[in-house]
């Protein structure tokens, strides 16, 4: 470490050598996306959660751990196989099929998924049976009745709140109130335990709105027993005693987390080393079931709760929820495919607030595109590329450790930065994290225009410009580590341009500590222009052209 710099601007180490709070001291870290119903394409709000979750687990593994993440598709129900009769399928080609199209937009996004479930496969529907039956020994699941507002033709039952006027909110025909035998999960039961978890355990909840939002809307109110079967339709795992029932989705949906590692089964080495999942990520949508009736379930099979679940909200259009009808509906694809995956990822995670939904516009895209990736980081590339190579022939010039007082300034202001990011993303800020790199990306840019590098090569102070070059390199070095976990390719393409390749200058570690670590690299000759600048009304125009389609 070099004399002169400051304590407290170092990354703080804690004393298993993790890092800051995204430290997790069992060095394990599974992480959850919801399983998605394969009931169409994915658009760029379903496609958030995994993008997050894949960048959560790229971040840990940076950090040296040992990490895990699952996805998957949730295909029972009676919307999926009313979908597969309209395609002229059965039900199980219907869903392979949707999830072989979920595997192939993963694999394009490049989402390092370990393990894909489907809730149709063996290893999930035979433990969800042994977990109901377990549930009705216990005394937690009991026969009942089901009341509700059933519409006849969309053979579907609606609470009264669902209701449009008082008509089905899909088809907007007559329901009528109906009945029919149904199991019911006690729900009654937990609550007091549910509470006092919620009490305990601060960092369960994220952001923390969430919890009273729950209290306050579903709990204090009188938390309903939750009905866990149907016999209005087959398209679901039986329950085993009683085959005219199917088991209802959020019973057998939840338990996927738990069954793709094993639980219950012959191979349970996955469970006994990830369970707890450690991070699980939700829309707002589904916040109750797994906030709610997720932990109680959890707690009636007595296993530990997952150490947070993170509630995102959504991406929404100008003009409201994205749909095809009205023709505002975006697909990943579409930016992908025109713009590359990485200035997708970016937008998504840096456009999504944390209190309040997000606004996709192609405005706002063409916007970031130009001024974050183009002019802020592309450029800094490229001027400092271009300055080694006029300078020092390519060579990155050593550092001796000894900063002057514009370095001294500038090495404690990157050290800051980079705790507040790690800060903020282990609190899931993520757009408020990136901020905290792009603040540093213009920090470096501002930095070429106080040392003025140019004017110290005319008046030949050879050890200022040196300095000047190595801490461009340096930071550029260490806005890559920062921006690997959602740009991969982008942060190794930096790394290469700037003659970067021993791996330990890649990971995290190679954050903390010294500033003079780089020996003997050499920049690329002519450097490569990592974005380049968009035409904004050309490419507005091109965007809102293939949301109508
Ligand atoms: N199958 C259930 C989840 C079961 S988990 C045990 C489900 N599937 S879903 O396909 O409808 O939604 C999956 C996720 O996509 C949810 O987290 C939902 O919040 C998210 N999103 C759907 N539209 C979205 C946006 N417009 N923006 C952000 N996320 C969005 O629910």
């Amino acid at each position: 470490m070099c004399p002169q710099m400051d304590k407290d601007v170092q990354i703080e180490t804690s004393p298993n050598g993790q890092n800051g709070q995204g430290g997790n001291m069992s060095g394990k870290f599974y992480v959850t996306t919801p399983i998605y119903y394969p009931s169409g394409r994915f658009h760029i709000g379903t496609a958030y959660t995994t993008v997050l979750a894949d960048s959560m687990k790229r971040y840990h593994k940076l950090k040296g751990e040992d990490t895990y993440m699952l996805t998957g598709t949730d295909e029972h129900g009676q919307k999926i196989q009313q979908k597969a009769e309209d395609a002229g399928k059965t039900p199980k080609e219907y869903v392979d099929e949707m999830a072989r199209m979920a595997k192939e937009l993963w694999a394009k996004m490049d989402i390092e998924y370990n393990d894909f479930i489907q809730t149709t496969e063996e290893r999930h529907t035979k433990i969800v049976q042994k977990i109901f039956d377990r549930f009705m020994e216990q005394g937690d699941i009991y026969k009942g009745e089901y009341e509700g507002w059933y519409c006849i033709p969309c053979e579907t039952y609606f609470t009264e709140t669902q209701l449009v006027d008082g008509k089905c909110p899909d088809c907007g025909r007559e329901v009528q109130l109906m009945k029919e035998e149904a199991y019911f999960f006690n729900m009654k039961k937990y609550v007091d335990k549910l509470l006092k978890y919620y009490d305990e355990h601060p960092d369960f909840i994220k952001p923390a709105y969430r919890k009273t939002e729950m209290i306050n809307n579903f709990i204090k109110p009188g938390l309903e027993d939750l009905c866990v079967t149907r016999t209005s339709f087959d398209w679901g795992i039986k329950v085993p005693k009683d085959p005219k029932h199917v088991i209802y989705v959020w019973l057998d949906a939840l338990t996927n987390y738990l069954t793709a590692l094993g639980y219950l089964s012959e191979d349970d080495t996955l469970f006994k080393k990830y369970w707890p999942a450690d991070l699980q990520i939700v829309g707002k949508d589904i916040a109750r079931f797994h906030l709610i009736y997720w932990p109680i379930f959890l707690m009636a099979l007595d296993l530990p709760l997952p150490k947070t679940i993170f509630v995102h909200n959504w991406f929404m259009m100008k003009d409201g929820k994205m749909s095809k009808s009205k023709g505002n509906v975006i697909y990943p694809e579409t930016l992908i495919d025109r713009y590359g995956l990485d200035a997708t990822r970016y937008f998504l995670l840096r456009e999504l607030p944390v209190s309040q939904d997000g606004i996709f516009s192609p405005e706002s895209f063409v916007e970031r595109y130009n001024f974050d990736l183009c002019n802020d980081l592309s450029n800094l590339l490229n001027r400092t590329v271009s300055m080694v190579n006029k300078y020092f022939d390519g060579q990155v010039p050593e550092y001796n450790g000894t900063p002057n007082e514009v370095d001294r300034e500038f090495e404690k202001y990157t050290f800051e930065q980079i705790n507040k990011f790690d800060e903020k993303w282990n609190e899931y800020e993520i757009a408020n994290s990136i901020q905290e790199i792009w603040n540093l990306i213009s920090r470096t840019n501002k930095y070429i225009d106080e040392t003025m590098p140019w004017s110290l090569a005319k008046e030949e102070k050879e050890e200022e410009l040196k300095s000047s070059m190595y801490h461009l390199i340096e930071n550029l070095r260490r806005i890559a580590i920062l921006i690997k976990p959602f740009m991969n390719d982008t942060a190794d393409n930096i790394l290469r341009q700037i003659g970067v390749n021993d791996e330990n200058l890649k990971n995290w570690d190679s954050l903390k500590g010294e500033y003079a670590k780089i020996k003997k690299a050499k920049v690329i000759e002519k450097g490569e222009p990592i974005f380049m600048r968009l035409k904004p009304e050309e490419e507005v125009e091109y965007i809102k052209n293939a949301m109508k389609k």
